[in-house]
């Protein structure tokens, strides 16, 4: 087993029981998966017949959601963000006073449309997934580019509380569910929806889907080699984050003037305004459907 300097010793984590929901989804079997290798006592909810065939494939049992709520210190819903209102409306009035329901992306909690209770804390917790400068040593933690399998990864989580036994638990179940996890970084619920969507899916995931979209443009539009151009690409793909994220090397002064010409030719002027709070709400609202974003409290 991996273990990392800032991961509380096996000893002190504290074991809970947890309710994970949505079971058989996509995050829902890697949480699972994860959870079977621990101390934690864990119930498996799942509301689709596929969803149920895959818990029940996996080799897991599956239990009603109400008698799993219920028992349950924590409660992890892998239900799709879109599902967070109506499944926490659902389910928050039925857990037991102290209990943490924890979702895995912070959109839906940002946005309030899930029903809370003074009793039950909020939490949230994303994979940061395995940096691109990990050193990784073996074929696995090269596979592993999502992370939770065997390439160490950290995490980025919010509590809605400040007492150090409900953090405590709720780092221990964000270290379960998304091992290995070198550290959790603790944040605010907004922060992380400034993280994510923000930072990482309007920025970095759609700069990642534009260099595909231009591989394929020198391949098709300029006629260049598909072999040499990916070639060139990957290679370059690493220095431009080496030298851009963590200084490895200055870029050449063509190079510099190339990027120039790029910047002009790309990135709109106010490309910054995506950092403000009524363009993350205006983001928000078409990720979740809604036309626009109303933070009411969901309380029961
Ligand atoms: N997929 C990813 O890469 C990824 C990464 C990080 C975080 N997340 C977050 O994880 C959460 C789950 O996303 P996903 O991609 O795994 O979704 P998914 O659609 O793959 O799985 C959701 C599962 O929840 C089940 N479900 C829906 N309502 C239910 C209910 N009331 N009771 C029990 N089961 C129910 C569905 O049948 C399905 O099996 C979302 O909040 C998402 O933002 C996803």
């Amino acid at each position: 087993m991996t273990t990392f300097a800032n991961a509380p010793a096996p000893s002190q984590v504290p074991t809970a029981t947890i309710a994970v929901i949505g079971a058989g989804g996509k995050m829902g079997t890697r949480v699972s998966d994860n959870l079977v290798k621990t101390d934690h006592r864990v119930f498996y909810v799942e509301s689709s017949p596929t969803g149920q065939e895959r818990v029940a494939a996996a080799g897991r049992e599956l239990t009603e959601a109400a008698t799993a709520v219920a028992e349950a210190d924590i409660v992890v819903l892998a239900v799709p963000d879109l599902a967070l209102g109506p499944v926490t409306a659902e389910l928050v009035p039925q857990m037991k006073s102290g209990g943490i329901v924890l979702t895995l992306d912070p959109a839906a909690a940002y946005a309030g449309l899930l029903t809370t209770r003074d009793d039950v804390v909020q939490a949230v917790a994303h994979p940061c997934h395995p940096s691109v400068f990990l050193q990784r040593t073996t074929p696995e933690e090269y596979a592993d580019t999502f992370g939770g399998i065997a390439a160490p990864q950290d995490a980025v989580a919010a509590v809605e509380s400040d007492d150090p036994a409900v953090v405590a638990v709720v780092e221990a179940t964000v270290r379960a569910i998304y091992a290995p996890v070198i550290d959790v970084h603790f944040v605010t619920i907004k922060q992380l929806a400034q993280l994510e969507p923000t930072l990482v899916e309007t920025v970095a995931c759609m700069i990642g889907s534009l260099l595909k979209e231009a591989l394929d443009e020198a391949v098709t539009t300029m006629g260049v080699p598909e072999a040499a151009a990916r070639s060139m690409l990957l290679g370059h793909t690493q220095v431009a984050l080496a030298n851009g994220l963590r200084g490895d090397n200055p870029f050449s002064d063509a190079c510099l003037i190339a990027m120039d010409y790029g910047r002009e030719s790309i990135i709109k002027d106010d490309w910054k305004k995506i950092f403000r709070d009524d363009e993350l709400d205006a983001n928000l609202a078409r990720m979740l459907h809604l036309d626009h974003i109303d933070r009411g409290e969901h309380r029961s």
